[in-house]
């Protein structure tokens, strides 16, 4: 595989409502600068199969996907720069869902934070642990995975409740790629350090589901009404405030130079007033925000360009996408016919040659064994805590070949001497196979 230059930075956001000031500071505004940096290409897109497993309202969706499209563009996304398209108008996306669910544990899945959630809700009000869960919501890592895999992403940016859908993704593309070779880079999630979860106006972290959020691209009334809403404590104008804590402070920072931010800091303690405060938060926002708006409101009002604009992102991502899925399929035996031979142990048949499988047991431990090109058993390993450890051993009789035995054989079922040249053959051959 040839290393590309440039480093693959995608993400996706989920089309189920109107963009807010959060979603602006935590995921649309450092996408778009660092879709700015040559070094970076990349795949930004609406979720709107996501949005599916969340929202059963079409014209909201449609709505959604009309607004995060426009913000995304209004705060500066180059569209011809990057890749940039709606999630449903790539059907390789959900083929490729198909084929990762197959080498998907369904155990991985039942550790899926949302999906635990739910269950645990239902639990403490004596539900059935499944009741009202759908089997999108479930699924929902391994549609994820397949936004992420797809175009080999390196880097996605996301915020922190996303860490473990991207751990998920790399735990799908390495068994996908043990079982039928190098096919899928491992991704990488990348969390904003300067980017804290900003807050909303009752001061907890800003989000549709708690109601609290504060408009991306509304009318500048409205922003300044919103922010007067923010929430604060009762301290007179006067009395010195506290910067710890501050929802309005909080905010502030996301949009200010640290010189800003240091002597919004210095107001406070003299006491500034809260009417004044939030004058000037919102004049703060609105100086970042108000040349967008205009741009915003222009494209709210051709939605046909946008449409245009999506579908020649789509074509560009289908370029990856339609040759790279034929080769999937090809690797995991959905092939003509007429290609190759159909036999099932033929040398010339990649999938046909010494292989390790990594499994786990009732007894929660991790394991690996070793097959030959015949599927007969050649090594069989103990239990290792992590799956992590597993991998380790893997790799360095992987890499290392009979050279490490000596320091691994505690860690498998003793082999007698036939067993054990058995073994030395197919680490050799597998070795040779790699250098190939
Ligand atoms: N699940 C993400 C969220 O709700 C959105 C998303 C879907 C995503 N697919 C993705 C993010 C792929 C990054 C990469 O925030």
């Amino acid at each position: 595989m040839t290393t590309p230059i440039h480093t693959r930075v995608l993400t996706g956001i989920t089309t189920t409502g109107t963009p807010h000031l959060g979603n602006y500071v935590g995921a649309i505004r450092p996408t778009v600068q660092a879709s700015r940096l040559s070094q970076n290409q990349g795949f930004y897109f609406l979720a709107d199969y996501h949005a599916l497993i969340k929202c059963d309202e079409p014209a909201r969706i449609q709505r959604s996907t009309l607004e995060i499209a426009a913000s995304w563009i209004a705060a500066g996304l180059d569209t011809d720069k990057v890749t940039f398209y709606r999630q449903s108008d790539i059907p390789e996306i959900p083929e490729l869902t198909w084929l990762l669910t197959c080498v998907t544990g369904k155990g991985l899945l039942n550790r899926a934070h949302a999906y635990k959630a739910a269950v645990d809700k239902n639990n403490a009000a004596n539900h059935d642990p499944d009741s009202d869960v759908t089997a999108g919501l479930f699924m929902y890592p391994v549609l994820m995975g397949a936004d992420i895999l797809m175009f080999k992403a390196h880097k996605v940016p996301v915020g922190r409740d996303q860490i473990q859908h991207i751990e998920m993704a790399r735990d799908m593309a390495s068994s996908f790629n043990h079982l039928y070779g190098e096919h899928f880079v491992l991704p990488e999630a990348v969390i904003e350090a300067s980017v804290a979860l900003l807050p909303g106006l009752d001061g907890r972290k800003m989000s549709k589901s708690y109601d609290n959020t504060i408009a991306l691209f509304a009318p500048a009334a409205q922003l300044r009404k919103q922010i007067a809403g923010i929430v604060t404590d009762s301290k007179a104008p006067g009395e010195p405030k506290a910067t710890e804590g501050s929802a309005l402070f909080q905010i502030y920072q996301a949009f200010a130079t640290t010189q800003e931010s240091a002597t919004l800091a210095q107001a406070y303690a003299d006491g500034i007033g809260w009417g004044d405060a939030k004058q000037i938060l919102f004049e703060r926002i609105d100086r970042e925000i108000a040349p967008m708006r205009e741009h915003y409101q222009a494209l709210i009002n051709e939605p046909a360009e946008l449409d245009q604009i999506l579908l020649a992102g789509a074509e560009k991502a289908r370029q990856l996408a339609t040759p790279f899925m034929r080769e999937l399929r090809h690797a995991v035996g959905l092939r003509a016919l007429s290609s190759g031979s159909t036999r099932a142990s033929n040398n010339a048949n990649k999938s046909a040659i010494a292989s390790f499988k990594q499994y786990r047991e009732k007894d929660g431990l991790f394991y690996f064994k070793l097959l030959d090109a015949h599927g007969q058993l050649v090594l069989q390993s103990l239990g290792f805590a992590s799956p992590k450890d597993a991998g380790l051993a893997i790799g360095r009789l992987q890499t290392e070949g009979l050279a490490c035995l000596t320091e691994l054989r505690a860690l498998c079922l003793p082999l007698n001497e036939a067993e054990e040249f058995l073994l030395s053959k197919t680490l050799s051959e597998l070795t040779n196979s790699k250098k190939i």
